[in-house]
């Protein structure tokens, strides 16, 4: 991307401070593309959790939205995390409270309840274990249980479901508004003006998007087959930043894209990095009662995850 005078400007500002004040930038993937430029690193949420937790630095700018530094935070109580804009939420989080969440459970006594990251810290909290849209098949496979409750993304649990065929997948009803209002009928119309494209889609959309794609995986898993696929074009079927890191990964490849944008990941801005690296805004504090059931969580999916399934 061409930038502009003062965006370069806020650029060299930020990575001053930033080396100044011993401090990582961490940005997600649909983040705008000129948060790229002061990043650290770049990835989906189960890499972003894990370079939080790798990092030497006790202090860390998170760009992306709210529960993305929460979970880096609780994963990290001796660190400082920030998160440059204070209302940077997550739709799909919202969808699920604590106490509706406690009711549900009572309905399935034997079931493991597997928490998606996209979700409040107080929430990760009333689970057994979590999961990513990376890893949810694998945790999924190795829990013990037969019967398992998944939250809050009914896309995501319903995609799990038509993998893990010999479990029980009890799915709450949430849904990102992102990826919901993408429809066959869109990608229908894209595989038609680009033909030969493969279809690259993230598995919070609807069962029948996901069905006609010829990969699922997370953002960054998308951004991988991209790279490491033959084809030379591609429609990415997710949030609109996407294509901007896919077309930095592979510039001899052709883009398309069917998105819907999510304005929250969008509040983070240069300005914003500037600020907060300034000014110590906007720490992110969990409650330590909290942060430390959803902290078991967390472990146990990590646990989950050397298991062979
Ligand atoms: P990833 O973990 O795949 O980056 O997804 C995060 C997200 O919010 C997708 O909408
Ligand atoms: Fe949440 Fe959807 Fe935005 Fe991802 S794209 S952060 S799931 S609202």
């Amino acid at each position: 991307m061409t930038l502009s005078l003062s965006q370069k400007i806020l650029i060299k500002e930020i990575l001053a401070l930033k080396k100044k004040k011993k401090a990582i930038i961490l940005a997600h993937n649909y983040q705008r593309p000129e948060i790229y430029h002061v990043a650290d690193a770049i990835g989906d949420s189960l890499n972003l959790c894990d370079l939080a937790t790798r990092s030497k630095a006790k202090n860390i700018i998170f760009c992306g939205v709210n529960f993305m530094a929460e979970s880096a935070a609780i994963l990290n109580p001796n660190k400082k995390v920030y998160i440059p804009a204070l209302d940077a939420g997550c739709a799909l989080a919202e969808t699920v409270d604590v106490k509706g969440l406690r009711e549900f459970k009572k309905k399935y006594p034997n079931a493991a309840t597997v928490c998606y990251i996209n979700s409040t810290a107080d929430v990760k909290a009333e689970c057994d274990t979590i999961c990513t849209s990376s890893n949810a098949i694998q945790i999924v496979k190795a829990l013990p249980n037969k019967e398992v409750i998944m939250l809050p993304d009914k896309n995501l649990a319903k995609f799990v479901a038509g993998q893990v065929k010999d479990k029980k997948i009890i799915a709450w009803e949430g849904v990102c508004p992102i990826h919901q209002n993408i429809t066959p009928a869109m990608l229908k119309k894209a595989k038609k003006d680009n033909p030969g494209a493969k279809l690259i889609i993230h598995p919070e959309c609807a069962t029948n998007v996901l069905e006609m794609a010829d990969f699922i995986g997370s953002t960054s898993k998308m951004a991988e087959f991209a790279r490491n696929d033959k084809s030379k074009k591609f429609i990415v079927v997710t949030e609109c930043g996407m294509i901007n890191k896919m077309k930095e990964d592979a510039p001899e490849k052709e883009f398309f894209t069917v998105c819907n944008l999510c304005y929250d990941m969008k509040k983070i801005t240069l300005e914003r990095v500037l600020r907060s690296l300034r000014y110590n805004q906007y720490e992110v504090k969990v409650d330590e009662k909290v942060a430390k059931k959803a902290r078991k969580a967390f472990e146990r999916m990590y646990e989950l995850m050397k298991l062979k399934s």
